[in-house]
This record gives C-alpha cells, sequence and structure tokens, in this order.
C-alpha cells in the first residue's frame, strides 16, 4: 500500500479525500495541516484508532517540519490541499493568501525537492507531486466563451485566485527545471458534505434553516461549473496514479448554473425535507452588494481528464445537492462546532457591513 503525505488534510476536499483513501484502504495517510478556522479536525474523528492514519498540525512554510517528515514516513506521493481557500477572505486580507498560497507552497516543493533527489532511481521514478489547484486561475469567462481548457493563458482577477495561479507556477518550474515529478489538477466548484459554512451551498442551507436571510450577490446571474466533493477525490486518485508526469489537468462536473438558480433549488428542496409552515424558503432570498472584481462564469472542458484517463462524475447535481442537504440537516454537532465565535466575526465583516 502507497503512503501519502497529504496537506490541509483537516479542510473540506482534504477530509474528504483522507476518509474516503482509508475507507478503501488504498493508501496510508499522514496528514499535515495547519488547522487554521477551515480546518476541524472532528471530521477525521473516525480516524483516531486507525494505525495507517497520523495527523500532524503544522505548517507547509515550515522547510524544517516538512523535511522531517518526508524523512521519517518515506512517502511515495504527496498531495497539496492545504491553502487559503475563500476568495471573500482574499479580498479582506490577501496577505495571509500569498503567505500559505504562494510561499507555503514554495518551501513545501523546496523540501520536496531535496527529499526526492535522495532517493534511489526507482523510488525517483514512482514518487509524484499532486499539486491541487483552481479553475479560477483561467480567470471569467463570456456567456459564448468555449470552456476553460489546460491550455488556456492565466487571468487570475481575485488575490485568491493569482495567489493559486502563483502556486501553479511554482510547480510547473519545479518540474522544468529540477524534474520534480509534478501533476497539477484545476478544478470547478465543489460542494458535498464538511463544507464550511462561509461558501456559497453550506451558507444558503445553514442560514435556510435559522431563517436567515440568503445572500445573493449582485444581479444572481453569475454562473459557477459545481462538482460533488466525492467525484473530485476520485479524480484525484486517478491522476495520481496514471497521469503523465508534468501534465495539468482540469476537473469539472460539467454542470454550469447561476447562482440564483442553485440557491432556489436548495430552498425548493428543504421546503421538502424541512417544511416550515410559515414560510417558502425561497422568501429569504436577498440580493446584496455585488463581490469585487466578481468572475461571471468559470466552465470546464474535461475531455482530457475523461479520454486520456477514463474520469468522469458520478453524482449529478439533483443527487449530490439532495445528499449535501441531508448531510447538514443529519450533523448538527458538527455544524455547531464550527460555527464559533470566529465565524460570526467573519458573517458580520462580510454581510453586516456590505
Ligand atoms: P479549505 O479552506 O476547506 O481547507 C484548507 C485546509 O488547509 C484547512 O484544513 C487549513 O487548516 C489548511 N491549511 C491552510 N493553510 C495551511 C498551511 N500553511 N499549512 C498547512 N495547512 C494549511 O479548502 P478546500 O475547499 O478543502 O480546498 C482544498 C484545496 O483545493 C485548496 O488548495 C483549494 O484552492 C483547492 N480547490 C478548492 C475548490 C473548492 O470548491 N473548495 C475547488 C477547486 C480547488
Ligand atoms: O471555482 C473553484 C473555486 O470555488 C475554489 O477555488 C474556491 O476555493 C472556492 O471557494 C470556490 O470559489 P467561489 O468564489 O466560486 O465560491 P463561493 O462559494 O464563495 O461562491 C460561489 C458563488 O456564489 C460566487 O459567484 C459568489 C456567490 N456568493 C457567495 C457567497 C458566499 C453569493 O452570491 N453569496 C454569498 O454569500
Amino acid at each position: 500500500m502507497q503512503t501519502l503525505l497529504v496537506t490541509g488534510g483537516a479542510g473540506f476536499i482534504g477530509a474528504n479525500f483522507v476518509l474516503q483513501a482509508r475507507k478503501a484502504q488504498w493508501a496510508n495517510i499522514v496528514n499535515l495541516d495547519k488547522l487554521t478556522y477551515a480546518s476541524n479536525l472532528q471530521t477525521l474523528a473516525e480516524l483516531q484508532d486507525d494505525p495507517n492514519y497520523c495527523f500532524i498540525q503544522g505548517d507547509i512554510s515550515n522547510f524544517e517540519l516538512v523535511s522531517y517528515l518526508l524523512a521519517q514516513y518515506q512517502p511515495d506521493a504527496v498531495i497539496n490541499f492545504a491553502a487559503e481557500s475563500h476568495v471573500d477572505r482574499s479580498i479582506f486580507n490577501p496577505q495571509d493568501f500569498i503567505q500559505t498560497n504562494i510561499v507555503g507552497t514554495f518551501q513545501f516543493l523546496e523540501a520536496n525537492r531535496a527529499y526526492w533527489q535522495k532517493l534511489t532511481p526507482q523510488r525517483q521514478q514512482q514518487f509524484r507531486f499532486l499539486h491541487v489547484s483552481t479553475d479560477e486561475v483561467y480567470g471569467s469567462l463570456n456567456p459564448n466563451d468555449p470552456p476553460f481548457k489546460e491550455d488556456t493563458p492565466y487571468a487570475p482577477n481575485s488575490p485568491y485566485a493569482a495567489s493559486k495561479a502563483g502556486a501553479d507556477h511554482l510547480v510547473r518550474a519545479y518540474h522544468h527545471t529540477y524534474t520534480l515529478p509534478t501533476l497539477t489538477t484545476n478544478c470547478s466548484n465543489n460542494y458535498g458534505p464538511f463544507q464550511f459554512p462561509e461558501k456559497l451551498i453550506p451558507l444558503t442551507i445553514l442560514n435556510a434553516l435559522d431563517g436567515k436571510p440568503l445572500p445573493i450577490y449582485g444581479d444572481g446571474q453569475n454562473i459557477r461549473d459545481w462538482l460533488y466533493v466525492s467525484d473530485h477525490c476520485d479524480a484525484l486518485r486517478v491522476v495520481l496514479r496514471e497521469g503523465c508526469i508534468g501534465e495539468t489537468y482540469n476537473i469539472g462536473g460539467t454542470n454550469e448554473q447561476t447562482n440564483l438558480a442553485v440557491v432556489e433549488r436548495i430552498c425548493a428542496i428543504l421546503d421538502e425535507l424541512a417544511p416550515k409552515s410559515d414560510l417558502n424558503y425561497s422568501s429569504l432570498i436577498t440580493f446584496i452588494k455585488d463581490r469585487p472584481g466578481h468572475d461571471r462564469r468559470y466552465a470546464i472542458d474535461c475531455n482530457k481528464i475523461n479520454q486520456n484517463l477514463g474520469w468522469q462524475p458520478k453524482e449529478n447535481f439533483e443527487s449530490g445537492l439532495l445528499k449535501t442537504i441531508q448531510w447538514y440537516l443529519n450533523n448538527s454537532a458538527w455544524v455547531d462546532y464550527v460555527r464559533t465565535g470566529a465565524y460570526q466575526n467573519w458573517m458580520k465583516q462580510n454581510y453586516e457591513q456590505r
């Protein structure tokens, strides 16, 4: 069985990936996470007695710590999920995004380069550095533009997207310059269990259940491509196993939706699953001041990963959204834990002062 060093494995996608990998028992996992506001170790509670899983609190920017972990655990591959990931937070406070997403990725690459250069030629050939990135690096599409392909030029528009673009370029350079065996994936918007409720789908579900306004930026006609998180995790496993070294792969759900349509669909499902006698949830929809520099449309062309590696999503938007809503309805303890004082402060900063 492979040993993987996973970073950011206490966040939304990383934790789903770790849980899936341990459930299917295809990898031993060493999970390095700084435990920022976006993480929650409760997500991983079921692994606490798993001898093939271990957790280390730490920062990907810590060259010494990462070097120690690589030497100690001798991973066959690393997957870098660790990042500051929320666009609105990057507008208020870009510093953290530059630090983790660019400087952190650089330090992490440096430690991995030193580790990889000392491996035997056979292990060097087998090693993989998989960097998890976003479709936001490609910028914004007009209504009739074709979806993003792997060779679409980078045009990041938010501090978050720019910091992820910087990280992607460093990963690319470490392959071209040092022949580090890298892979990069650029994925569209994920949704599913364990997503921190600052992001549109969990925020809408939880605000609705609390009878609070459902905030929609601008006119609600911005378009995102939505992918259920377990499909993203499956894609990462396929890329890790079969991806071509040095290449990038776009991952998406081929499921473009306006934000208003997403929120209205959540309201309709909640009207069925958690009806309130005095209101339809859609009456809570509230249009608010737009996000500065708000990208209008993202769409992903997944032909490369589909045709070359045989991946395609298993969930459609209807089945994935239903599962997601049911998960939030059934996991109030997890929800209560993440909506602590720090979360309340964020809600004030982003919504009350708008
Ligand atoms: P998240 O914010 O839920 O989790 C990020 C995790 O990284 C947290 O557990 C946090 O504690 C950890 N972390 C942050 N800084 C760190 C550091 N310096 N060192 C170690 N750990 C650190 O993010 P997510 O939504 O799970 O996204 C994971 C990755 O996937 C990110 O790189 C993101 O850019 C990318 N991505 C996300 C989406 C999406 O829709 N959520 C889509 C495409 C790509
Ligand atoms: O495209 C991939 C990206 O998707 C990832 O790289 C990011 O890490 C992830 O956060 C996500 O970015 P978005 O900005 O698209 O996600 P968010 O859930 O914040 O917003 C989705 C859309 O909904 C976006 O157009 C903004 C809008 N929105 C968001 C919030 C939080 C609202 O209208 N109201 C809101 O309150």
